[in-house]
């Protein structure tokens, strides 16, 4: 793909998106490229961009991120997000959030507020009421009927108790779907960030953070390489490092596009046995942009300064395995 800048990239989630959430997924990853775009044109950093198109989806209940966040073993809601400065390697991470209207915002506040990278949690949560942000509460109708199917259909099978996390999503897929947001640009200053937002695996075990918040696992920015941010399960992330490996090829000469085939390849080489629904997207320094999934959909758009409006897709180049 040419090199443009400014340019923006935002994913919805990788897995399955079922026909009656499908043209909601596309409306809602163009309004977020949109914005994100938006704030590009009027010479925003790559990093407010990044910001608000993930902030966007956190506010829309289609996504699994912010309002509409998947419910926990316990029926609540623990979300989790981190952003990446690429001209400064500044990160901010958070986890464990129950009520933060926009957990990517509290990432971002810890980054420029604090000393440190990542606080989940209690303090994290303290810490969005000292900076005043807005509460909300995420839990959705929808997600408490999934919920609740879920547990039926658990309660139905041969266990008493839950099986391991990759029976239970061999079972039921459909409800494992890590619909993980995320958003990576550069600006017009050449100037690249990445952002990423979840509410995490359905029926997780209450405490257990994913990828989204870990830096190089589920988001990575560099402006010397670029920026990528990853969905889907996110242990599988966590094993491959997934964001900073594919910044990594992008270093070593390939485009975002081959870094982002490439990872996926080795996630089906490297994951074997265990359903995985991964997804990735990335930009590079030049502006050139990149997407992959093993994944029946990644639901993701992208909009450069050619375009009227941000062009949007329940695919990108599907790697399979073998
Ligand atoms: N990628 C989102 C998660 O596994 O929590």
């Amino acid at each position: 793909m040419e090199s443009q800048r400014p340019t923006i990239v935002v994913h919805g989630g990788a897995g399955e998106w079922k026909p009656d959430r499908q043209n909601l997924g596309i409306l809602g990853v163009k309004r977020a490229a949109k914005a994100g775009f938006d704030v590009l044109r009027r010479s925003g950093t790559a990093l407010d961009a990044v910001e608000a198109a993930v902030m966007m989806m956190e506010d829309d209940s289609t996504f699994n991120a912010g309002l509409g966040s998947s419910l926990n073993l316990e029926k609540s809601v623990e979300m989790e997000a981190s952003i990446m400065d690429g001209e400064t390697l500044k990160a901010g991470a958070t986890a464990l959030l129950t009520n933060i209207r926009n957990p990517i915002h509290l990432a971002r506040i810890i980054m420029e507020k604090t000393d440190h990278i990542f606080i989940a949690g209690k303090s994290a949560q303290r810490l969005g009421e000292i900076f005043n942000l807005e509460k909300a509460n995420p839990v959705t109708k929808l997600r408490e009927r999934h919920w609740l199917d879920l547990k039926n259909k658990i309660r139905q099978g041969t266990s008493g108790y839950l099986p391991k996390l990759s029976n239970l999503m061999k079972s039921y897929p459909e409800f494992m779907n890590a619909d993980t947001v995320g958003a990576i640009a550069i600006d017009q200053l050449g100037n690249v960030a990445a952002a990423t937002s979840t509410g995490g695996l359905t029926f997780k075990i209450p405490g257990r953070i994913g990828d989204s918040p870990l830096i190089g696992c589920g988001n990575y920015a560099d402006n010397k390489i670029g920026a990528c941010s990853a969905t889907g399960i996110g242990e599988i992330a966590m094993k491959l490092v997934l964001a900073k490996s594919a910044c990594c090829l992008i270093h070593k000469g390939y485009s975002p596009q081959e870094a982002a085939e490439i990872l996926i390849k080795r996630v089906n080489q490297a994951i074997q046995n265990t359903p995985n629904q991964m997804g990735l997207i990335a930009i590079d320094k030049k502006g050139r942009i990149g997407a992959a999934h093993n994944s029946h959909h990644l639901c993701w758009s992208y909009m450069t300064p050619l375009m009227k409006s941000p062009k949007a897709s329940l695919t990108a180049k599907i790697v399979k395995s073998g």
